[in-house]
């Protein structure tokens, strides 16, 4: 689909990315901040995952995981910003990363009930939006509109690509009024103060240097950064950003007693896989998630909807 075609605002930046990213796609390889792997998927991981399913199902546990990742709870938690404006004091950023709203029948349901009561000023889709990747994107935009429509948010709703998703990701869901931010820079503007929000292209599978450039150009000022995983938070954390909010790793989805994830499918600052954490002076938060992938069953994680008040130092 041609985007000027279409009479698309895309700009000739815009166009050029896409070009890369289709490529991207088209090709095995995975590309991450430090290096290429040649396989972008692991064919014993799918083995893997495969039996296990078998093994739940004879022990009879796959029901008992296939609930526990619909039981998707509310995630209130509060950070400070030193560098945060006053006019921003009190700001409720909700973040849903990781829908896969395919991968899960009841799921669309169980996030509408749970935003609808929340009135936030800004909400963020931090990527992977379906499960089957190969699939039409038709699939899937009934529930993301959905979704959208039962969410209040004063300033709308921004999103980034994750790995799960594809290029024609970003003209779709702009039909649908959300906001993409393809390696760019949102800033909102409070009584004369400015709070940048910078999002990349996934960094997992599809980094290109054009997501690095994006963090080194958002302008000085109070600064958050949406990348689909944490593998970029040492560059994001140079460039001055304040927070971080990821999602990718799904908390582990199926993890050990207490939270500890098995996989976590980062190829760096795997110690950043769930919930808080800080690299120098930037926090940082990765989601839970919201849906499944793999497999539609969670063991001791819960898919998390994350509501955070930023807090002025
Ligand atoms: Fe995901």
């Amino acid at each position: 689909m041609n985007p000027q075609k279409d009479g698309n605002t895309y700009t000739g930046v815009r166009q050029c990315w896409r070009v890369r990213r289709e490529q991207l796609e088209r090709g095995e390889a995975k590309h991450t901040p430090v290096r290429v792997y040649r396989r972008r998927y692991l064919r014993w991981f799918d083995l893997a995952v495969g039996t296990f399913g078998r093994a739940l199902r004879l022990a009879g546990l796959f029901e008992r995981g296939r609930r526990n990742a619909l039981a998707i709870v509310l995630n209130e938690i509060t950070i400070e910003i030193g560098a945060l404006p006053k006019a921003f004091d009190g700001f409720r950023l909700l973040q849903l990363s990781d829908l896969h709203v395919d991968g899960l029948p009841g799921l669309k349901d169980a996030i509408c009930r749970l935003v609808a009561p929340i009135e936030a000023d800004l909400c963020v889709f931090t990527g992977d939006y379906c499960e089957q990747v190969t699939a039409p994107l038709e699939h899937i935009l009934p529930d993301i509109k959905a979704i959208t429509a039962a969410i209040s948010s004063r300033h709308g709703v921004l999103a980034i690509l994750g790995n799960h998703d594809r290029a024609e990701t970003v003209e779709a869901f702009e039909g649908l009024g959300i906001k993409f931010l393809v390696n760019e820079t949102f800033s909102l503007e409070r009584e004369g103060a400015r709070l940048h929000l910078t999002g990349t292209d996934d960094v997992h599978y599809f980094y290109t240097d054009a997501a690095r450039a994006a963090l080194a150009a958002a302008p000085a000022g109070c600064k958050i950064a949406l990348v689909h995983s944490a593998e970029f938070a040492d560059v994001a954390a140079e460039n001055g950003f304040h927070l971080y909010l990821a999602g990718h790793t799904h908390g582990g989805q199926v993890s050990l007693p207490g939270g500890m994830p098995i996989f976590t499918h980062m190829t760096r600052f795997r110690r950043y896989a769930r919930g808080l954490w800080r690299h120098g002076q930037m926090t940082g938060y990765t989601s839970l998630g919201v849906g499944v992938s793999g497999l539609p069953v969670r063991f001791n994680t819960r898919g998390e909807v994350v509501l955070i008040t930023l807090r002025a130092g």
